[in-house]
């Protein structure tokens, strides 16, 4: 059963990729690892060849399939950007996000926006499949159930999917104006599989190895995809791959555990970014890492600021590492949660048609991510 790490934009950056495989590759030695998608990039940053962009395209010399999620609105500017990350940086596996609830990216036409409109994602579809298509690369699309309750657009870009050769589809089982609130709607995921040809990849609320396989049982997926549930706990693709390869795991790490998983992500961190740029990317995880446990606040706060890994290393020994981990935090949320937006921001008119021609402005060169 495939597993899949979602992208996250600031989280699935190299590092963060090369823990959750190490992790997985430990529950199943021989078996595929499974799929770490690097944070979204544009295609306009892309095409533009803009740095910061180019800076997020590293892989890990063991990551042996590269995987990206790139982001646009104009189809010709995303084809083009498939065309350089299957040629120019041996991509084997580029994603679409059609997912993105951020005011700032629906206000385009951008994210969980553009399924709306059908030929837009048709064409988008289709000048990403053929600039892909001779390296011989897969395009995979991630979605949402819709803008909202009454514009439901997830049916249709099943179809759309299938006709176009996607080869694909993920389904975070929210609408957009859901942000990241309630409990993500598992019966849709179902319906998708029912409703398209192609494969569908299951997303929203696996929090625990046991969900994973619960969303198989009753959706049919024909993989998962997990976000939120890992953060702070990459060891959730250890048992995973273990519940999936019929070995589920029983033992909870104790802070000791947790403590040599921090230091490692953020070696990694330090590997790629440099010592100092990869303790202060390191600092936002702390947090999630210690979710539970009793580490105090004052320890807590100097971990949220360190600078070296020598000042890690002696901050993590002040950790109790035989405390058990807390069970409460077992099965629970973490990460983005929040209330329901309001309203999603579309561009003036986006709800009156489908079919319509539309000319898109091309994205900004950084785009907020979600999905
Ligand atoms: C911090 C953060 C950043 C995210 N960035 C992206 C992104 O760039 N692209 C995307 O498709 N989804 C993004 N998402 C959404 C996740 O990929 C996933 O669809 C969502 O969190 C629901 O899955 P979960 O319940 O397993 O977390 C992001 C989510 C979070 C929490």
């Amino acid at each position: 059963m495939p597993v899949i790490l979602a992208p996250m934009a600031g989280i699935t950056d190299v590092a963060y990729r090369t823990l959750c495989r190490e992790q997985a590759a430990a529950a199943a030695p021989d078996g595929h690892p499974g799929l770490f998608v690097c944070e979204m990039i544009t295609s306009r940053g892309l095409v533009e060849g803009d740095a910061t962009t180019k800076s997020m395209l590293c892989f890990d010399e063991g990551e042996s399939v590269r995987s990206v999620q790139l982001y646009g609105t104009d189809p010709a500017h995303l084809g083009k950007a498939a065309e350089i990350l299957c040629g120019e940086y041996g991509v084997n596996h580029v994603d679409l996000n059609f997912g993105c609830p951020v005011p700032k990216v629906t206000r385009r036409g951008g994210g969980a926006a553009l399924p709306w409109k059908r030929s837009l994602l048709g064409a988008t579809l289709r000048s990403v499949v053929a600039a892909a298509a001779p390296y011989g690369v897969p395009v995979t699309v991630k979605t949402r159930k819709g803008i909202d309750e009454d514009h439901l657009t997830f049916l249709e870009a099943g179809r759309i999917a299938a006709d176009c050769g996607v080869a694909a589809i993920a389904l975070h089982g929210r609408t957009a104006i859901q942000g990241y609130s309630g409990q993500a709607d598992w019966d849709s995921i179902a319906e998708l599989v029912a409703g398209t040809s192609i494969p569908v990849l299951g997303n929203g609320d696996i929090w625990e190895a046991s969900d994973a396989r619960r969303m198989v049982a009753r959706t049919g997926v024909a993989g998962v995809v997990v976000g939120r549930g890992c953060l702070g706990r990459p060891w959730l693709f250890r048992d995973l791959a273990g519940e999936f390869a019929g070995n589920p795991s029983v033992e909870l790490p104790r802070l000791g555990e947790v403590a040599a998983m921090m230091r490692r992500h953020a070696e990694l961190l330090a590997r790629y970014q440099g010592e100092e740029r990869g303790c202060k990317e390191f600092r936002k995880h702390v947090s999630w890492y210690l979710k539970g446990f009793r580490a105090g606040g004052e320890l807590r706060h100097a971990l949220a600021l360190i600078g070296t890994l020598a000042e890690l290393d002696s901050l993590l020994g002040k950790l109790d590492p035989d405390e058990p981990f807390p069970v409460g935090e077992l099965g629970h949320p973490r990460g983005r949660q929040g209330a329901p937006r309001r309203s999603v921001v579309l561009p003036q008119g986006w709800l009156d048609a489908r079919d319509d021609v539309v000319h898109m402005a091309p994205e900004e060169t950084h785009e907020a991510g979600g999905g």
